[in-house]
């Protein structure tokens, strides 16, 4: 296991770039298996959920090869297998993405259930409402969703639950319904960018979807969809954390592929905490140099503030002078990282889907464990504004969503270590080494 060794108070300075969109890359990814014909996918970030998804679609008899930094090449080559293994989709929720276009394209499919995850409850009973109302045949035995139907067809669909709509939900049934006989309208559809992009990866093979980016959308069925040439869309998730990481350090970066247009309510919240966000070309200027003020929040589907930056958000207010409320209406329970942050002394209260940051002038160093995703990025910043050093171990759930993180902030003038998990004495507060001399001499 690694662990990362994070030296905090370096400024940072330099221009990096944003890597292609995670949760466009997976999506776009299962959905080659619609495809009549090869497909080369461009953009794909180096995730380790790439890695592990492109293992799912191989083991369903796909070809798959090629270098993520350049190009994914993705052909069939058997289209015989119809299941997703446990061993599998255990390591990574979103290869429930695959269910909707093996069921479309062959007939038959067998998705072990995703597992847990710490950031809430994570049912899929949408995606099944879905799937069914396209004609599908589903139950659900020892783990497994088992899905048949020898012909889609279009239906009038409703997607929205009590948290507003479902990004994967809304792919798997989007994906399915292109190859469906008939129209299919679905109502309270994801409007997340990276929804966005599957459907216009979708359309560049031949498929009919219309309504991209609003909760309505329209799918004409299609015979089948060709092969294609596609670039996943750059990650605004990345992005909004790079441009945290300058706020924290008080730094002036240059970002490259930022997708400014997919971000418009972080980079309002940004500038309400004193940010200064600028384009000069494909060049995203970003200046943390100045005053910062404490905001509230909600964490919403798009266009609101995403939930995917909430943690990285809680480690920005947790050094911001102020009271920063801040609220999670996607997964309202998505705060382990705050214990976390709390033993590097931030000032966290939950009151329920709800977290009450008081700011103080600096974290500490600290021994800390990620636990998911997006908190682990949000205890790297933690860290590179905290004194000393900061231990964060359980960095697997890092690298399986940000493409070298640490290289990227070492780029920009951070210090940050990747070593092998081992004890590590940090070195201890001024004042507590001189307390701790002190009571050795009188024991002496
Ligand atoms: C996607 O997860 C993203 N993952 C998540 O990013 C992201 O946080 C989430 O959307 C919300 O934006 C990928 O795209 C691979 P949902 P997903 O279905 O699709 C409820 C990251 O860090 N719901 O939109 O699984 C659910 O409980 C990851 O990159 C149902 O009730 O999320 C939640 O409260 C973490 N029934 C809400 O909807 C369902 O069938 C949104 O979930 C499905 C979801």
């Amino acid at each position: 296991m690694e662990m990362l060794v994070v030296s905090g108070g370096h400024p940072l300075s330099g221009r990096v770039a944003v890597s292609g969109a995670k949760n466009a890359a997976l999506p776009i990814m299962a959905a080659t298996l619609l495809a009549d014909g090869p497909v080369t996918l461009r953009n794909i970030p180096q995730l380790v959920d790439v890695a592990t998804l492109a293992r799912v679609l191989v083991s369903l008899g796909m070809k798959v090869h090629g270098d993520t930094s350049a190009a994914l090449h993705f052909e069939t080559v058997d289209d015989s297998q119809q299941t997703a293994d446990y061993e599998l989709v255990r390591r990574m929720r979103a290869s429930i993405c695959v269910l909707g276009p093996l069921l479309a394209k062959r007939k038959r499919a067998c998705v072990s259930l995703p597992g847990g995850c710490n950031i809430g409850h994570r049912p899929i009973d949408l995606h099944l409402k879905g799937l069914r109302a396209l004609g599908a045949e589903i139950s659900i035995e020892n783990g497994y969703v088992y899905a048949a139907a020898n012909q889609l067809r279009g239906a009038d669909i409703y997607l929205g639950s009590a948290f507003g709509s479902t990004v994967t939900g809304t792919c798997n049934v989007m994906s399915a319904a292109v190859l469906a006989e008939g129209t299919t309208r679905i109502e309270a559809a994801a409007c997340e960018p990276e929804v966005i992009d599957l459907g216009n990866f979708l359309n560049s093979l031949g498929a009919h979807i219309v309504g991209l980016g609003t909760p309505c959308l329209t799918i004409e069925g299609v015979e089948s969809l060709s092969g294609g040439d596609y670039s996943i869309v750059s990650d605004r998730i990345e992005a909004a954390t790079l441009m945290i990481a300058a706020s924290l350090t008080g730094s002036l970066i240059e970002l490259e592929n930022v997708p400014v247009h997919h971000m418009t309510a972080v980079l309002e919240i940004l500038g309400q905490v004193g940010l200064k966000i600028s384009q000069w070309g494909e060049i995203t200027k970003v200046d943390g140099r100045g005053e910062r003020s404490a905001v509230d929040f909600v964490a919403r589907p798009y266009p609101g503030i995403p939930t995917d930056v909430q943690a990285q958000m809680m480690s920005l207010m947790s050094v911001t002078s102020g009271k920063s409320i801040i609220t999670d209406s996607v997964f309202p329970d998505r705060f382990m990282h705050a214990s976390e942050l709390t033993r590097m002394g931030a000032q966290i209260r939950r009151e329920g889907s709800t977290a009450v940051v008081e700011g103080i002038p600096r974290l500490s160093g600290a021994h800390v464990m990620a636990s998911d995703l997006r908190a682990s990025a949000a205890l790297v910043l933690a860290a590179l504004a905290a004194e000393r050093e900061t231990v964060i171990r359980r960095i697997y759930h890092l690298d399986r969503g940000y493409e070298r993180l640490e290289s990227k902030l070492n780029a920009l003038g951070a210090v940050i270590r990747r070593v092998e998990d081992q004890p590590v004495e940090l070195p201890m507060a001024p004042s507590l080494a001189e307390n701790a001399t002190r009571r050795s001499h009188r024991a002496a």
